[in-house]
């Protein structure tokens, strides 16, 4: 999903207004980064953001610990070079000359808690915000938090955003937006395999949709095939026949209760220190302590 261009487009669908969680967390960020801070006082730590994107949210966290004269180095990690390079701009449009020390990194989640590991000698604190966590499912998740604590040493801290479990059609409007940004986000992923693979995806012969498994409890997003036909990706060698309605399965986005949470911690080795959540109970930014 993530090239440069599916990046520009999740930027778009955060200022959605039906895309309530890039709000309802940077809500929480401005309005308790303080008192996270504290839990992060102490001596000298790498705050490491896993999938930065453009850090707006980010920033309200920095300043809190700027303020508290809190010291740190600021590790953002993106798989999208034009993110982590858009993030370092938009620090230096803010403060001119950075109040700390930054150093960006291009990789993916797993090849950037090798970076912790080799740095395990200063305290970490790390984030995974977004509701990014929501895009694996269950074993990913268990998977991705157990690999994340034997990277990280007894006591750092991790802060996660979870996207709670509510009206289904708010979920709805979130994942099939008016102005269909969601959609393009989807459709270029096909536009990808078409260039880089040689696929010959048509986008009119799909419909977007995005749906609630109210068993499984992820808003799922499909590419749904209009008719039957054919699609042929070169470098797979192989031919994809597409009868009417049948869909290609595009994103999982699972959205959790706070119990969920809570079993999610205790399994993974981790203690919650506190759940911050946005005045109408959307989301939670969950803290968590490692555990050993
Ligand atoms: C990045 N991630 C948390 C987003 C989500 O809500 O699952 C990706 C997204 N897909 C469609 N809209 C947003």
């Amino acid at each position: 999903f993530y090239d440069d261009k599916g990046s520009k487009l999740f930027q778009q669908i955060m200022e959605l207004e039906e895309y309530y969680p890039t709000r309802c967390e940077a809500e929480i960020l401005s309005k308790c980064g303080a008192e996270m801070a504290e839990f992060a006082s102490g001596d000298k730590f790498n705050l490491i953001e896993l999938g930065c994107g453009d850090g707006a949210k980010t920033v309200m966290l920095l300043d809190s610990l700027i303020k508290k004269n809190i010291e740190f180095n600021f590790v953002p990690l993106d798989i999208s070079q034009a993110a982590v390079e858009f993030l370092l701009g938009n620090l230096e449009k803010k403060y001119g000359e950075i109040p700390f020390k930054v150093q960006g990194l291009v990789a993916e989640y797993f090849q950037g808690l090798g970076w912790l590991t080799d740095n395990a000698s200063e305290r970490n604190m790390v984030l995974f915000l977004g509701s990014n966590i929501g895009n694996f499912n269950k074993p990913t998740a268990l998977r991705f938090l157990r690999h994340l604590w034997h990277s990280l040493n007894d006591g750092d801290l991790i802060l996660i955003g979870f996207d709670l479990k509510k009206d289904l059609d708010i979920l709805y409007d979130a994942y099939n937006d008016k102005k269909g940004i969601t959609k393009e986000f989807n459709f270029n992923v096909l536009d990808r395999i078409n260039s880089l693979l040689g696929g010959n995806f048509k986008r009119e012969n799909f419909q977007h949709q995005g749906l609630y498994n109210i068993q499984t409890g992820a808003m799922e997003s499909y590419l749904i095939s209009q008719q039957k036909h054919s699609v042929h990706i070169e470098e797979v060698g192989k031919t994809f026949n597409f009868e009417p309605w049948e869909a290609i399965h595009m994103e999982y986005s699972y959205k959790y209760l706070e119990s969920d949470i809570q079993s999610l911690s205790s399994s993974t080795g981790f203690e919650i220190l506190k759940n911050f959540t946005d005045e109408q109970g959307y989301f939670i930014d969950s803290l968590w302590k490692v555990k050993k």
